[in-house]
């Protein structure tokens, strides 16, 4: 008998520029995963944002410029390949700051042209969306919990390109009221990771915060009103001492995962209900850099079990912002032929549900 073909391996290079990491990577495999990751640089600009409290757009462009050049040659060299060896080049080409998106998208456009290469110019979310089949191989349909600094939605990933919305923040991102709280603790930017080590030895029920939305239909979600109470009681106790600080971080990180699983359990109900007929079984998905945090990942964790969900989590390094999630949705785009034309325009504003499938029927918005 003769043998069946292998499944063909593609090999991306993927750019990420749209917020404040300039990161590049190398990513070979095949849908549905996992990929193996050849080379995955990053360089956070933390250093250069902190003195602000936040990411300064017209900075982070400038850094894009200065930084993305070494760093796509280092992931090139670390992989051990050339621009020639790469199946196509991806970059992020929104939503995002603007100037940064502009930054890795023309580099990429400049890169593909010189090598002959396709070019394929992706949705951010979209990338973040696929990585737990970067990392796990997970089968569509999933639910997925996108959680980032700029995003907080709940959607069923049904196929590349395909995303149906469940529910979105009616105002703050998960991750901006992470930050914006840690800015009230007087902790450093970024503030994610930092509440999580404050609120290791806090005590997580001193202080009485509000858990929005939480048993409301739908699966929409709202974070400024936790953010709200938690000014009132750091203006009540101020000066905070050191254990004021913790319990506080600790409070809001248990009210931010009460409101999380509250929301990710409305959402499983209608994923059940409208993929009971798929055999895929139900998969639960977290991505986006607040799928880092380690309380967060433990309650996912017990709510998929009780749920019967499976669930992935990509490893803390691909949930905040990387090139490598970049090089694999390319590769899903590319194995689908789903590539764009150089005069593709970066958005500063792109909704992950209903992507346009081809770079013609895209409408900027910067
Ligand atoms: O996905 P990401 O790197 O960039 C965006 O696309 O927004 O997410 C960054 C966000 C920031 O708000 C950061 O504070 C948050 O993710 N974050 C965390 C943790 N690590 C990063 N939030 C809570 N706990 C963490 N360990
Ligand atoms: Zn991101």
């Amino acid at each position: 008998m003769p043998s069946k073909p292998l499944p063909k391996s593609w090999t991306v290079l993927g750019l990420e520029t749209s917020c404040d990491e300039t990161a590049a990577a190398v990513v070979r495999g095949a849908p549905p995963g996992p990929g193996e990751l050849l080379s995955n640089v990053m360089f956070s600009q933390v250093a250069e944002h902190s003195p602000y409290g936040g990411v300064v757009p017209e900075i982070a462009a400038r850094a894009h410029v200065e930084l993305l050049d070494g760093i796509v040659e280092r992931a090139l060299d670390e992989a051990g390949l050339t621009l020639a060896d790469m199946d196509a080049v991806a970059a992020t080409a929104g939503p995002g700051l603007i100037g940064g998106v502009m930054v890795g998208l023309v580099t990429a456009k400049a890169l593909a042209l010189a090598a002959g290469k396709p070019l394929i110019a992706l949705n951010h979310l979209e990338a973040h969306a696929l990585s737990a089949r970067l990392s796990a191989g997970t089968p569509f349909p999933f639910l997925l919990l996108l959680i980032s600094g700029g995003h907080c939605q709940l959607m069923a990933a049904e196929a590349v390109g395909r995303y149906r919305l469940y529910g979105a923040t009616i105002d703050d991102a998960v991750g901006e009221a992470f930050d914006k709280t840690a800015k009230l603790l007087a902790l450093p930017y970024p503030g994610g990771p930092q509440i999580e080590v404050l609120a290791l030895g806090g005590n997580a029920k001193r202080f009485a915060l509000p858990r929005p939305m939480l048993g409301r239909e739908g699966a929409d979600f709202s974070f400024s009103g936790l953010k709200t109470a938690v000014r009132s009681i750091a203006l009540e106790h101020a000066p905070l001492s050191d254990k004021d600080r913790s319990d506080l971080a600790a409070g809001f990180q248990a009210a931010v995962l009460d409101v999380l699983l509250d929301r990710v359990h409305a959402a499983m109900q209608r994923f059940r209900t409208e993929f009971s007929n798929t055999n895929a079984g139900c998969n639960l998905v977290a991505a986006g850099g607040v799928a880092a945090n380690k309380i967060i990942r433990h309650g996912l964790e017990r709510l998929a079990v009780r749920e019967e969900f499976s669930l992935s989590i990509p490893p803390p390094f691909l949930c905040t912002d990387n090139g490598a999630m970049i090089a694999w949705a390319g590769l899903e785009r590319l194995s689908l032929g789903l590539i764009d034309g150089l005069d593709v325009p970066p958005l500063a504003r792109w909704p992950l549900q209903n992507l346009a499938k081809s770079a013609s029927s895209r409408v900027a918005v910067a």
